[in-house]
């Protein structure tokens, strides 16, 4: 099936970044959301952005011909009556999501493709509440969509061949790189390993063994990694993170909520979006980048940050969720780090992973299991690159 017309539901952080994708690659792309306001803010934002990459010279049209392929709508008969693939990037309830998905069902066109960005639901139960199951599928994009190379398609239950195929080729003509994880898990692989990041540097300030500024310095000016993981979490959404937690715990995610995330969100303190997160804003939307000092980075092991995600990227590789090399990939393309998450671990040696999640677990006082993958590496000595070999060969 070839694909032309684009209908993207939902027009905030995600689905205006993924509208924007779309036309610049020439697909006409209609946008929906459910109010013009919505709408209105969806297109000032990919006109700032198109302007950027313009006089980056990373996109040959003028921002005017690329927007002119993008319609918005608040009717959603509107934007799927003739559509050949929707994405749907709407808020993380399944509710919402199953009700979009129905409709659709009765709107677009019966070959049309039906996939959804969750980052954290089921694609099965969403494709249950329509009569073509086999055409519904995940294709979960990273923030912001047009600078992350990365997306996970996910299969569900019923997804067919057919739509797997055109899903992964539409995401190549949208010049993106593609994991494709193999069981419909709440979080597939990057989320589940950004979870393990992001609840282990804030139990590290709720415990006070390190400030925020701590953990994100390591992170930026030791590991190399683009923003410290509280700088991603206030640039996508603490709002964002909390309702994608919730929903991973509640189908079977071990984890805690960190105190301070539930704090945070109850106070609205959302990040970027509203002014404030773990970091102050010049202002609601104005995105400016936290200053952080060098000597801060020297204040903690950068093993004890990646060790629980470590452990996490060890399960997902020993239940066949994906490779180790799509592992590898999906935190590099999905989140910007400079080398996969098994190249991490090798580096820092599998002891001293395991060291550091034994530590974690006595900092905050939850026990933490530890992979038996790890824990057979330690015992054949397979450390990484101190004994020649670990998750690689050296
Ligand atoms: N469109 C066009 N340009 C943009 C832009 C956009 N949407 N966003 C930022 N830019 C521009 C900036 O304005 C800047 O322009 P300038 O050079 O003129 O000032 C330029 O891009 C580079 O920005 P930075 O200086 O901040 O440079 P970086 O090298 O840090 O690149 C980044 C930005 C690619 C976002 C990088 O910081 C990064 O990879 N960060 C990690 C992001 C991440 O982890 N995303 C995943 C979040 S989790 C998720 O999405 C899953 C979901 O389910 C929650």
């Amino acid at each position: 099936m070839e694909v032309s017309k684009i209908a993207v539901i939902g027009a905030g952080t995600m689905g205006h970044g993924i509208a924007e994708i779309c036309a610049i690659s020439g697909f006409e792309v209609s946008l929906n959301d459910v109010a013009e306001n919505i709408l209105n803010s969806a297109i000032e934002k990919i006109k700032w952005s198109l302007e950027k990459l313009y006089e980056k010279k990373q996109i040959k049209e003028e921002p005017s011909q690329v927007l002119a392929r993008i319609k918005t709508s608040t009717s959603l008969d509107e934007v799927l009556k003739d559509a050949d693939f929707m994405i749907e990037a709407a808020i993380e309830d399944l509710n919402v999501k199953r009700d979009i998905f129905k409709k659709a069902d009765m709107l677009a066109p019966s070959q049309a493709i039906l996939a959804s960005n969750t980052s954290s639901l089921p694609i099965t139960e969403i494709a249950e509440s329509t009569q073509r199951k086999s055409k519904v599928i995940g294709t979960h994009f990273f923030n912001p969509p047009v600078l992350m190379k990365l997306v996970e398609i996910v299969r569900g239950k019923y997804t067919d061949d057919a739509t797997l195929n055109v899903s992964i080729q539409l995401c190549k003509k949208l010049e993106k790189e593609i994991v494709v994880v193999n069981k419909d898990i709440p979080g597939f692989v990057v989320n589940r390993i950004l979870a393990r990041v992001v609840d282990t540097a804030c139990m590290l300030v709720y415990n006070g063994v390190a400030d925020v500024e701590d953990v994100d310095a390591v992170l930026r000016y030791r590991l190399n990694f683009p923003m410290g993981v509280f700088e991603v979490a206030d640039y996508s959404g603490l709002d964002v993170f909390y309702f994608i937690h919730g929903i991973m715990t509640s189908r079977g995610f071990k984890a805690r909520l960190c105190p301070i995330l539930e704090e945070k969100f109850k106070n609205k303190e959302y990040g970027v979006k509203t002014g404030k997160g773990f970091y102050t804003y010049p202002g609601p939307g104005k995105y400016q980048k936290p200053q952080l000092e060098k000597e801060r980075a020297t204040k903690l092991d950068p093993s004890i940050i990646l060790a629980h995600a470590i452990n996490e990227a060890a399960y997902l590789l020993r239940e066949g969720i994906a490779t180790k090399s799509d592992i590898d990939k999906a935190v590099m393309l999905g989140l910007g780090y400079p080398k996969g998450i098994f190249r991490f671990a090798d580096e820092f040696g599998i002891d001293r992973v395991v060291a550091a999640l034994e530590k974690l677990s006595e900092i905050t006082g939850e026990e933490i299991e530890i992979d038996p993958l790890l824990s057979k590496m330690v015992k054949e000595n397979k450390l990484g690159v101190k004994t020649n070999e670990g998750f690689y060969r050296y």
